[in-house]
């Protein structure tokens, strides 16, 4: 600014007030809230327009909050570069709209999350994009669901809300064989226990409102691949606009710094209470990949370094069992999410009674019993607790 403020009118010195300029570098970064950003001359502005990802031309194309989130997450994950959105959904509607058109044929596995499912069901069909869904656990049937027009593989390991396992390898070779992009959602294991970019997939993504963030206070989604593809998904990001606000990606980067350490007690308790679970008369099957009576504990082990804190169960009881023990729970708060600080638990079956009919309920794999517990960083002896006095209500 040229002018000195005395010269101004008050509406004008009013926007144009002095900016902090600091000599010394904040520890924390700070949040850009702006939507836009001044560059010095029309050619730098020209630049700075075609720019993938610039940092500073406007937040719909960039930010320097969500630069920060991106690079974290791909420098976890071993991928060249990320690209941020406003929820997991929207990172994964974008990318597919990105990566397949009209014709196209997409190869997923049944058991997802319930809107991922949603995405390809509804969505893509509407487009004019096939799909074949298959049993998670048999390569032979993702081989064989391959046609000339698969363009795109989507895979999810652990699975919500039953903790299915995928062997991320054999996928990934079977894609790459045939020159199919393989897309995976990282969202239950996070970085800390699984890297499917090691195990050959091209991109990752997760819905970082979860383990990510980890603290229930911000929805976001972030993709991590490479340079090539994740340029191609953020020309459509312009188009779909699905921008995360710079205060969100601040709080999934803080949320990161401490994610190995909250990893370490998820996994702790997650193991300890599947334990418990197990030994329970009235739980009929615990969904746990780190229980070597998990179907395919193997292949989770041989992928992963962890398991996580998020479990799901079966109660012999059926409905109204399940119902009980979420309602006598006290620790545990009835919520849809996971992977926070605090321990959540769901009863899909009645959480989407509203909607969907029994038989719709049971089609989804969501059996009336099961309920799915995501363990926070509470002592582990109180979560045990919890559910202990919860189960031995159903008793009475
Ligand atoms: C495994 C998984 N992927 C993706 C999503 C969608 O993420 P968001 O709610 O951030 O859109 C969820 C949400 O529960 C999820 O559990």
């Amino acid at each position: 600014m040229c002018m000195s403020e005395h010269e101004l009118a008050p509406a004008t010195a009013a926007i144009h007030t002095k900016r902090p300029v600091l000599g010394a570098r904040p520890i924390s970064s700070p949040i850009f809230q702006t939507t836009t950003f001044a560059l010095p001359s029309a050619a730098e502005l020209s630049r700075a327009a075609v720019e993938v990802s610039s940092p500073g031309f406007y937040t719909r194309h960039g930010n320097p909050n969500h630069a920060e989130l991106g690079d974290a997450v791909a420098t976890l994950e071993g991928a060249e570069r990320g690209l941020v959105f406003a929820s997991g959904m929207a990172t994964l509607t974008t990318a597919v709209f990105a990566l397949v058109r009209s014709g196209d044929h997409v190869v997923a596995q049944r058991s997802m999350y319930g809107g991922s499912l949603s995405l390809i069901q509804t969505l893509l069909t509407r487009l004019g994009v096939n799909y074949t869904l298959v049993d998670q656990s048999d390569l032979s049937a993702w081989a064989n669901a391959c046609t000339s027009a698969t363009r795109l593989m989507l895979i999810e390991s652990p699975s919500n809300p039953r903790l299915e396992i995928t062997d991320i390898a054999g996928v990934a070779s079977i894609a790459r064989e045939r020159g199919i992009v393989t897309l995976a959602d990282n969202t239950f294991a996070t970085p800390v226990n699984q890297r499917p970019i090691d195990l050959g997939v091209d991109l990752v993504w997760h819905s970082a409102t979860k383990y990510l963030a980890g603290h229930s206070d911000a929805s976001a989604g972030v993709i991590v691949g490479p340079g090539t593809l994740i340029e191609t998904i953020w020309n459509i990001s312009l188009t779909v606009g699905a921008v995360l606000g710079p205060f969100d990606a601040w709080l999934v980067t803080r949320g990161i710094r401490s994610l190995h350490l909250r990893l370490e007690r998820h996994n702790a308790t997650g193991a300890a209470v599947a334990e418990y679970l197990r030994r329970r008369a009235e739980v009929s099957v615990v969904h746990y990949p780190g229980l070597v009576t998990h179907p395919s504990h193997d292949i989770a082990a041989r992928q992963m370094s962890g398991f996580g804190g998020v479990l799901s169960f079966e109660l012999r009881g059926g409905f109204a069992a399940a119902a009980s023990v979420i309602e006598g729970l006290e620790l545990f708060q009835l919520s849809a999410s996971l992977g926070s600080v605090e321990s959540l638990a769901v009863h899909p079956a009645s959480m989407w009674g509203a909607v969907l009919t029994n038989e719709e309920i049971v089609a989804a794999g969501l059996q009336p019993g099961l309920v799915r517990l995501s363990c926070g960083l509470e002592d582990p002896s109180d979560l045990i607790d919890d559910l202990d006095r919860s189960l031995n209500l159903l008793a009475r």
